[in-house]
């Protein structure tokens, strides 16, 4: 008896090693941390503490282009994988990563644009609303846009100082939910998160980022039989997105459509593809692909600009002669200086913290001379992309929008096919239009109006970066008005 105690542990130990070596040779050819190559666990770890991001850097720049960063995940680094990893060519498919994003309603899980692997569903469902998010289209947004950034000035002249990311993710949110369906959340007049719709977006970033390294075990336990029957209430925000649908009728025609006219239109003509739980789940996705990502880029935009006063002089100067207060999207769209300083902003702070996940499909591929089977995730990181000093020169590490004014047109088109701030290929981001519309006129707007400051002239932009997309935390500024 006593002998089966001992064996018993042994056993067990034997079979956990054996198991974590065959993890390990499945990709042994790839560089990375051998625990890394053994168990997800490692994987899991980092990114909770929102260093998986870090550690990825740190490893290209330690072993190159390829490295290994789970048990059948790869990074790569080298841009001219963009094309076949998120083209629609070699087949590659979306990662398990994204199945812990599915919603789960009434005891089904209900797949959104974002999570859904089904590519075909996927495509069908992208090309429903497609005309919705056109470079054209989005200009039917700008007075939604106009009216929040009235209500984050008319905020921001109350205070001296104040906390520049809750004000601007205010203005994401406020604007993201008028251009969806016609009203504001309240954010911004009640100067808080109306409903805890950010924070319940922010749940799902969390969810998301932490589990995205063990889908299998977030299924046992989140979508098991009972998990799965527990009733959920349709949030606050869902709740308001269908009183709205219900409200409307399907041949009611608006001045100024909103997305959710919009989406109304596209279920008239494709009602099997965009159904009514599909208008609200479009509607769900775009505020919350709107908010923190585009409050992330408006901020460490302002950001750096407060830490470059030559930069910032340069952009202020390409202002002048601009209405004080909201220029038209017409007068800010084609500023090259604004817009080197977004671009260059989202090259170095894009705001997700893991590489976007591709599956290899059946036959494997060869990639820089190795070989990946089927079912290998492979996936770019934007900021180690980012930081491809063959692409962006030896000072790709810092803040320099000049980069992006270079006459050298094939240098352009190289920083381009390697800026990955919006993903690339089938999945690229869908509102990118409407995000450049929204960063564009309201950083035009703060900064002809304004005078900002850090509070502590020290004080460093400080993001979470443990959920799937990046969020702020507080940065303080103190605000003189210009006129
Ligand atoms: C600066 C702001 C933004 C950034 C940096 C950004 C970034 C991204 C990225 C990286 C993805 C790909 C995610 C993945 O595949 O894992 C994405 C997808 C998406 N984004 Fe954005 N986004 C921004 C603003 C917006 C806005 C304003 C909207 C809505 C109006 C939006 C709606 C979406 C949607 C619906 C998708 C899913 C597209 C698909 O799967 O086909 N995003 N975004």
């Amino acid at each position: 008896m006593a002998s089966a105690y001992a064996v018993l542990p042994l056993a067990l130990s034997a079979l956990i090693c054996a198991r974590l070596l065959i993890n390990w040779l499945r990709l042994r050819k790839a560089p990375g941390p051998v625990l890394a190559g053994s168990t997800d666990l490692w994987r899991a770890y980092q990114q909770y503490n929102g260093r998986l991001r870090n550690a990825i850097c740190d490893l290209h720049a330690l072993h190159g282009p390829i490295v290994r960063y789970g048990v059948r995940s790869i990074s790569i680094s080298d841009p001219e994988v963009i094309s076949v990893v998120y083209g629609s060519r070699a087949g590659f498919t979306t990662a398990h990563s994204y199945d812990v994003l599915i919603g789960i309603q009434n005891g089904k899980e209900v797949p959104s644009l974002v999570s859904t692997r089904d590519e075909a569903r996927h495509a069908a469902l992208r090309r429903s609303v497609a005309n919705s998010f056109t470079p054209t289209a989005v200009l039917d947004y700008e007075s939604s846009i106009d009216a929040t950034i009235g209500e984050l000035l008319a905020a921001v002249d109350k205070k001296a100082t104040f906390d520049l990311s809750s004000m601007i993710l205010w203005y994401t949110m406020d604007a993201a939910a008028r251009f969806s369906f016609g009203e504001p959340l309240g954010c911004l007049a009640a100067e808080g998160d109306v409903g805890g719709s950010i924070q319940l977006i922010r749940d799902r970033f969390n969810h998301w980022g932490r589990w995205s390294s063990l889908p299998v075990f977030e299924r046992l336990i989140y979508r098991n039989p009972i998990a799965m029957r527990l009733k959920r209430a349709p949030s606050s925000m869902a709740a308001a997105a269908l009183s709205k649908l219900k409200s409307r009728s399907l041949t009611s025609i608006q001045a100024q459509p909103d997305l959710l006219q919009k989406f109304l239109n596209a279920s008239r003509d494709n009602p099997r593809v965009l159904d009514t739980h599909g208008i609200i789940g479009m509607l769900m996705s775009t505020i919350s692909g709107a908010g923190d990502t585009t409050a992330t880029t408006i901020v460490a935009t302002l950001y750096q600009l407060l830490q470059h006063p030559p930069e910032l002089e340069k952009v202020e100067a390409e202002l002048v002669g601009l209405p004080e207060v909201l220029p038209a999207f017409s007068d800010v769209s084609k500023l090259p200086y604004l817009n080197a300083v977004i671009k260059e902003s989202m090259r170095v702070f894009p705001s997700s913290t893991f590489p976007i996940e591709r599956l290899v499909p059946q036959g494997g591929v060869t990639i820089a001379g190795m070989h990946f089977p089927a079912g290998t995730s492979i996936g770019c990181l934007p900021s180690a992309m980012h930081r491809n000093t063959k692409i962006y020169g030896e000072d790709a590490h810092i803040f320099r929008p000049e980069r992006w004014l270079t006459p050298d047109k094939e240098q352009l088109r190289l920083m381009e096919a390697t800026h990955m701030g919006f993903s690339r290929g089938r999945r690229v981001c869908l509102g990118q239009h409407v995000a450049m519309m929204s960063m564009k006129k309201v950083i035009a707007s703060i900064l002809l109006k304004y005078k900002l400051s850090l509070l502590d002239p020290n004080g460093m932009l400080d993001l979470d970066f443990s959920p799937a997309v990046a969020c702020l935390k507080s940065l303080y500024v103190t605000k003189q008005a210009k006129y």
